[in-house]
């Protein structure tokens, strides 16, 4: 049977990047036989705007048996006031958790070509290599209680961080698997100081260790330290597992270590389906990028490397994911910049479809 994927291009960039994603797809049905049925929908404020929802039931649904979604991004300006529940960001929360999408992959890799754009030196980061897994489905953003109440004549915002041994348990794996795939490290970070949360985090992911994973090295830290030490010596990390606010924050600082937002894919994994594939989305870690929507800037290389991304978790092509970001490093080598990653003073960027077409080229160079 044919494999299947669904596309949500969402809001602001999300459609712009995902239409290079797009030709990038065609191409691997043209030139490498892996074909794919493709069904697009809405995710945000796209549909928000035709069915007053940021994530119509059917598409979630649809979400739910495919191979594989691929997600640009969502949010924008134009949405900002709307109540909180329909909010775009919303629809993709909705999608996590329905999905039960608890391990959330977000490599960060500096490509040697870009070494020397990072806002760090080019020692700290050149050849860096690492993964952030960060738990998806759970904490702050899902505890309860939550909400704005009156309270003493004044308004309280409550978020609830909570986390149970069993979810702690399967990411704590998931960071585990992948350490043994690659440098065989994991530093989980949580705020054991802190937090009972962190206390449990620890405990669990220790003992996770301890039981089934002991060839693995493991360390803990306080994430507010991981921070800084992302910052000061990020290669002493391979895999990094922590929670979903932690993630987030963590995640973008990660970013800059590769010299752009742009640059950054992800996945998010659940449990195996019955096919055995994971229950999986792909979408960059940047959001919808309003400052720049509609100008044909965006980088697209996060879009594009997360389904490079679904090629090896979903669909089992580790050759064709090799073969994709291969290309990418080529034109970033062969100096080919989108406008983020060009230094003030230097150079003509190319656009969006720009980028799309020079790796396209590299793609078929590579045949
Ligand atoms: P953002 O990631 O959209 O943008 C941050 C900065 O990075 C901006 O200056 C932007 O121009 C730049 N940038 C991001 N992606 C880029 C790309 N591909 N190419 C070039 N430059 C890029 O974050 P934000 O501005 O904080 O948020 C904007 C909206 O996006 C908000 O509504 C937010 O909730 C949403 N958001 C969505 C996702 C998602 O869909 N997964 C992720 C983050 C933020
Ligand atoms: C991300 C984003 C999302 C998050 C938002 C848009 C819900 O920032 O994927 O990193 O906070 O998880
Ligand atoms: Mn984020």
């Amino acid at each position: 049977m044919t494999d299947t994927l669904l596309i949500l291009p969402g809001d602001g960039i999300g459609p712009e990047v995902m239409a290079e994603v797009s030709r990038i797809i065609d191409w691997f049905g043209d030139k490498r036989g892996l074909k794919f049925d493709v069904s697009e929908d809405l995710v945000g404020g796209a549909a928000y705007d035709v069915h007053g929802v940021p994530l119509a039931d059917a598409t979630m649904a649809k979400a739910q048996e495919v191979d594989a979604v691929l997600l640009g991004a969502v949010g924008g300006p134009k949405y900002d006031n709307l109540d909180f529940s329909v909010k775009p960001e919303r629809g993709l929360l909705r999608l996590r958790k329905e999905m039960d999408l608890f391990a959330n992959l977000r490599p960060a890799q500096c490509f040697d070509a870009l070494a020397d754009f990072s806002s760090l030196k080019r020692d700290v980061v050149a050849g860096l290599d690492i993964m952030i897994v960060r738990e998806l489905t759970s904490g702050i953003y899902f505890g309860e209680p939550r909400g704005i109440i009156e309270e003493n004549g004044e308004r309280v915002g409550i978020n609830t961080q909570r986390y149970t041994e069993s979810e702690i348990d399967r990411v704590a794996r998931s960071a585990f698997e992948l350490a043994r795939k690659r440098g065989n490290k994991v530093c989980s970070m949580e705020k054991a100081n802190v937090m009972e949360s962190g206390i449990l985090w620890r405990e669990v992911v220790q003992r996770v260790h301890d039981a089934d994973y002991p060839d693995v090295e493991l360390s803990h830290m306080y994430a507010d330290a991981g921070g800084m030490q992302l910052c000061r010596w990020p290669k002493q990390f391979d895999v990094i597992v922590t929670d979903n606010l932690f993630g987030d924050l963590l995640s973008d600082v990660a970013a800059m270590l590769t010299g752009s937002l742009g640059m950054l894919p992800s996945a998010s994994l659940g449990a195996p389906m019955a096919n055995g594939r994971p229950k999986a989305l792909y979408e960059p870690v940047h959001g919808s990028a309003p400052d720049i929507a509609g100008q044909g800037k965006a980088n697209p290389i996060a879009c594009i490397l997360s389904f490079a991304m679904a090629l090896r978790y979903s669909f089992d092509q580790g050759d064709e994911a090799t073969r994709l970001e291969k290309a990418v490093e080529k034109v970033l080598a062969d100096g080919v910049r989108t406008a983020d990653l060009m230094q003030a003073e230097g150079g003509t960027p190319v656009t969006t479809a720009g980028m799309g077409d020079a790796i396209l080229a590299a793609l078929e160079a590579s045949l």
